[in-house]
């Protein structure tokens, strides 16, 4: 692989292109269903992840589309073939995952260079892709080291290095940051997205971590109970959840159930209350997709907002986090930027005001 392999955008002639097709993918194990009929694309060049809580089947799709899972029914095509029945070997993908995986007897260029060795490729072509990888992964200087030698960051890296050196179609990796402390995590989730941007490899990621997931793809596949509940980019996932489940899982989020009304403009809380806002809807009964970024905290007593009791304050790291209660018992989280006000105080009084909010669903009722 060159470091200048094509780049793929969003929206690119490549990203067009789909390099994985699952199809209609069913798996049992015994009474638990790990894939209910799963249909996914992969487009040539995307970070994709899969996102969902342990158990519900992200393993198992991952492991289906390697060739080490056999399915109960259902197609994989790489490239548009048809690999269903092909061995692990035969599909040209690669794996990273959760425990380093390195071979402790060999040096890190030798890990490198082993599925090139396995291919019978060259020497000097697997000097130069040793090198190349190397360079990709930012530590040249580690070539003879033993794995052992190694912090757990840069064990990873080089299971990255390896992974890509044999230039697979798609590179799947497992939950590769679990085993890191959080800093280190957050490093080396900067480093996977240039390395995926650099190589131009096709990258199918597994987390359980939604920040991560939402911070490195290019689309997420929210999985529940073996089946997707949503592929759509973060943005959409975060803002358009498709439904209760998404818009829980991805975030904080309170889920507001209200009316709209369209002559007066704006929303009525059960309860009492009414915040002014212009939605492109033409139902009544919707329910308000409301984040902690769109809930803005005024003092009580002045003007409009929804009258609410402040009932936690936190300051996080640059920004205040209020937890207030509405009239009806809904509770909603505002984040402020800055260290907290003394205008709101546990137990006090604020209004609270709806800015930017998304109509995630329209519920049934009178239109
Ligand atoms: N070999 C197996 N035999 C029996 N059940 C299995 C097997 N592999 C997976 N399962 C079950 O299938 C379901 C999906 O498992 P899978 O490993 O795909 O989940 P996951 O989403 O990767 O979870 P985690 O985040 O914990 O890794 C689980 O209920 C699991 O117990
Ligand atoms: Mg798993």
């Amino acid at each position: 692989m060159s470091l200048s392999a094509a780049k793929s955008q969003p929206g690119s002639a490549r990203m067009d292109k789909i390099k994985v097709s699952a199809r209609n993918i069913v798996k049992r194990f015994g009474a638990t269903i790990a894939a209910a009929d799963i249909s996914l694309d992969i487009r040539d060049g995307e970070f994709l992840t899969l996102l969902g809580e342990s158990g519900c089947g992200k393993t198992t799709l991952m492991r289906i589309i390697a060739g080490l899972e056999a399915v109960d029914s259902g197609a994989i095509l790489i490239d548009g073939r048809d690999v269903t029945a092909l061995s692990p070997r035969e599909r040209n993908l690669g794996m990273v995952f959760q425990q380093y995986s390195l071979f402790p007897h060999m040096s890190v260029a030798e890990n490198i260079a082993y599925g090139l060795r396995v291919k019978h490729k060259g020497e000097a072509e697997i000097s130069k892709t040793v090198d190349e990888m190397l360079e990709l992964v930012r530590l040249p200087d580690l070539r003879e080291r033993r794995p052992a030698q190694l912090s757990g960051g840069q064990q990873q890296r080089i299971a990255l290095a390896r992974a890509l050196a044999t230039r697979p179609s798609l590179l799947m990796l497992d939950e590769p940051l679990g085993a890191l402390d959080l800093k280190l995590r957050r490093q080396l989730q900067a480093e996977l997205k240039r390395i995926h941007r650099e190589s131009g490899t096709t990258f199918l990621f597994v987390t359980h971590d939604q920040d991560e997931a939402l911070f490195l793809s290019d689309r997420v596949a929210v999985m529940r109970a073996g089946q997707i509940e949503q592929l759509d980019d973060p943005t959409r996932i975060y803002c358009n959840p498709a439904n209760r489940f998404v818009a829980d899982f991805v975030g904080d989020v309170t889920l507001l159930d209200c009316e709209y009304d369209a002559m007066r403009g704006g929303i009525a809380l059960e309860g009492g209350g009414f915040a002014p806002m212009t939605l492109d809807v033409d139902r009544r009964c919707i329910t308000l997709v409301v984040r902690p970024e769109n809930v803005r905290l005024a003092p009580a007593g002045g003007g409009e907002g929804l009258a609410c009791k402040v009932e936690d304050v936190a300051y996080q790291a640059g920004t205040t986090l209020c937890t207030v209660r509405l009239p009806s018992g809904a509770v909603l989280k505002s984040r402020g930027l800055g260290a907290p006000s003394p205008d709101f105080v546990l137990g006090g009084e604020a209004l609270a005001h709806l800015d930017d909010c998304r109509v995630a669903f329209i519920r049934e009722g009178p239109a």
